[in-house]
Formats: structure tokens, sequence, C-alpha cells
């Protein structure tokens, strides 16, 4: 009976707790740990509840923490919320549907409040990027190519002006896809990336520059293959390694040095 009396007045206590809210962004799929960074404020706690709150529903409670039960679970999320000693709780294999509010919910004899809301929002990894190359027009010493890269949703487009050596890029060249993911597509010293990304995961299509203009008249698609460039850098680390190698040692068995003995106890 009196506890209903100090919980009524603990509510109404409850309003001013406005707190940080962190925000996160999560793969489908994965895992994310909702903490209380200070398990010092679960001290002499009656209650501690973690809830979801999901668009305007009313917030459900996901697990309720009590110094004489332990943690308790509802049913409907026995296999998604994994409470931890510490008070923190692991959600287990995140999906879209479960983006919403977090929050931990403290009552003590001395009142209720929030510790800490999470703004959870989760995100598919990103697809895979294509990037073309289409030249427009040309001059003995300089030309111009599009070069576009496109998701399943979406192109950027943007014109580069090349010479042998070098190009230049004309223009903006980063935008946001209608799945709120980010395309950019940029230069560096020897190739032109196009990066796909969103706050949880990221890919890449690049292509050589040198190719661009002279060597390839004609349209033509060099949907960049990540994972053969990446083979042909290693292959040629690898052999220049074997060659250096190969120059040290032979340069040093002019030298021969005396090989160490490993440390004895013995002598002294
Ligand atoms: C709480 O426990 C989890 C493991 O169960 C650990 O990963 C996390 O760092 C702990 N958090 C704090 C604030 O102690
Ligand atoms: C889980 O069950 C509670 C009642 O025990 C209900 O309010 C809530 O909507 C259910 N949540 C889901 C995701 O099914
Ligand atoms: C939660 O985060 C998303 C993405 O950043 C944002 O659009 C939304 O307004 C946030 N909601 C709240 C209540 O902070
Ligand atoms: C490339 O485009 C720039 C700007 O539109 C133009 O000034 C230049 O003449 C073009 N170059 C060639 C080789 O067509
Ligand atoms: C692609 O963009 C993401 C987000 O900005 C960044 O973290 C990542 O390093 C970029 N990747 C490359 C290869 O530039
Ligand atoms: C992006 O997500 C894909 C699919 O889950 C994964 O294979 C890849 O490693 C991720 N890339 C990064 C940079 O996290």
């Amino acid at each position: 009976m009196s506890v209903f009396v100090i919980l009524g007045v603990l509510v109404c206590m409850e309003a001013a707790g406005s707190t940080d809210v962190k925000t996160l962004f999560v793969q489908t799929g994965k895992d994310v740990l909702l903490e209380i960074m200070d398990p010092d404020a679960v001290k002499d706690y009656i209650l501690l509840a973690w809830r979801v709150k999901k668009k305007d529903n009313d917030p459900e409670y996901l697990v309720s923490f009590s110094p004489v039960d332990g943690p308790d679970v509802p049913e409907n999320y026995s296999k998604t919320v994994f409470p931890q000693a510490n008070f923190s709780v692991i959600l287990k294999n995140v999906q879209k549907a479960d983006r919403g509010l977090y929050d931990a919910q403290l009552t003590t004899r001395s009142g209720q409040r929030i510790l800490v809301t999470y703004n959870i929002t989760v995100l598919d990894p990103v697809s895979p990027v294509k990037l073309t190359v289409e030249p427009v027009s040309s001059s003995p010493d300089s030309c111009n190519v599009t070069v576009s890269c496109t998701t399943d949703d979406y192109t950027i487009s943007s014109t580069l002006t090349c010479t042998h050596q070098t190009c230049t890029n004309q223009g903006h060249n980063s935008e946001i896809t209608p799945s709120a993911a980010s395309l950019h597509i940029y230069l560096s010293d020897d190739s032109i990336t196009c990066n796909h990304s969103n706050q949880v995961n990221w890919t890449t299509a690049l292509a050589p520059i040198n190719l661009f203009c002279f060597n390839n008249p004609g349209p033509q698609c060099v949907c960049a293959d990540v994972t053969i460039l990446r083979v042909k850098i290693a292959v040629f680390s690898v052999g220049l390694v074997v060659m250096v190698s190969a120059v040290i040692s032979v340069h040093f068995m002019k030298t021969p040095k005396k090989r160490e003995q490993p440390p004895t106890s013995q002598g002294k």
C-alpha cells in the first residue's frame, strides 16, 4: 500500500528529467550495448527499467531490474534483450522496426529520473557502386570526361578535365541519395574514387586516371574492381619486398656477420 503512495509521488517528480540524448546508428542485424555509465547512480534503487518508445507509442518495458528479483525481461523480448550485471543491456540482431528512443528509468525512494536516453537509428549497409567514365571531348593534350557513380537508387556525375598526368574536377561532387547515404566523387594522385557511405558502412569503386582519355577512345565502363586492384598492388608489393631483401642479403653476404648466440646462464 505504502509503495503505491510513494510511486504516485515519484511519477509527479519525473517531469524535469531532461537528459542528453545519445544518437546511435546501428547496422541492421548487429548488436548494440546500452550502458549506464555511472553504476553508482543505481544505489539503493527500487527499480531500474530500460524502456523503448517507438514513434508516438507509449513506452514499452524491455527489462526491469529490481534488487529483490533481479532482471526481468518480458517474454516477447527474451530473444533480443540481454540484461548485463552492471545494469547495461545488449540488444541483439537489431532490425529497422527497432528504431526509437531507449531510456533507463531509475526509481529510488527520493524520486524517479531518466539516467540516459539513446536515439537509435537502424541502417542497412550501403549498396555497391559502379564507376563509369565517358569521354566528352579532347584536344591533343587534354580531354574532358564525365565520371558517373551509380548506386541502386541514384547517380552522381562529375566532369573532369584531364591531361596526360593529372585530372581536375569541375563543380561539386558530393550528394545525398534518396536513402540518405552520401555519394562522393574525389580525385587522388593517380585515381578517381567514388565513395558511397552512411553512418554504419561505406563502399568504394575506383578507376586509375591515366587510362581516361588517351588510351581508351569511346564510351566504356571501368566498373573498377577494387579486389583485382588490391591483388595487383599486393603482388607488386610482395615482388618489391622480395627484390629488396634479395639485394640486401646479397649485400650483407659480402660482409658475413657472426650469428648471435642465445644468451646462456654460464660465463661472466
Ligand atoms: C557493462 O558490462 C558490459 C558487459 O556485460 C561491458 O561491455 C560494459 O563495458 C560495462 N559497462 C560499464 C559502464 O561498466
Ligand atoms: C510485448 O508485450 C507487451 C505486453 O506484455 C506489449 O505491450 C508490447 O507491445 C509487446 N511488444 C512487442 C514488440 O510485441
Ligand atoms: C533521432 O535521430 C534521428 C537521426 O539522426 C533524427 O532524425 C531524429 O530527429 C532523432 N530523434 C530524436 C527524438 O532526437
Ligand atoms: C573541357 O571543358 C572546359 C570547360 O567546359 C573547356 O573550357 C575546355 O575547352 C574543354 N576541353 C576540351 C579538350 O574539350
Ligand atoms: C569513405 O567515406 C567514409 C565516410 O566518410 C570514410 O569513413 C571512409 O574512410 C571513406 N573511404 C575511403 C576509401 O576513402
Ligand atoms: C559494409 O557492409 C558490408 C556488408 O555487411 C560488409 O561486407 C563490409 O565489410 C562493410 N564495410 C565497411 C567499411 O564497414
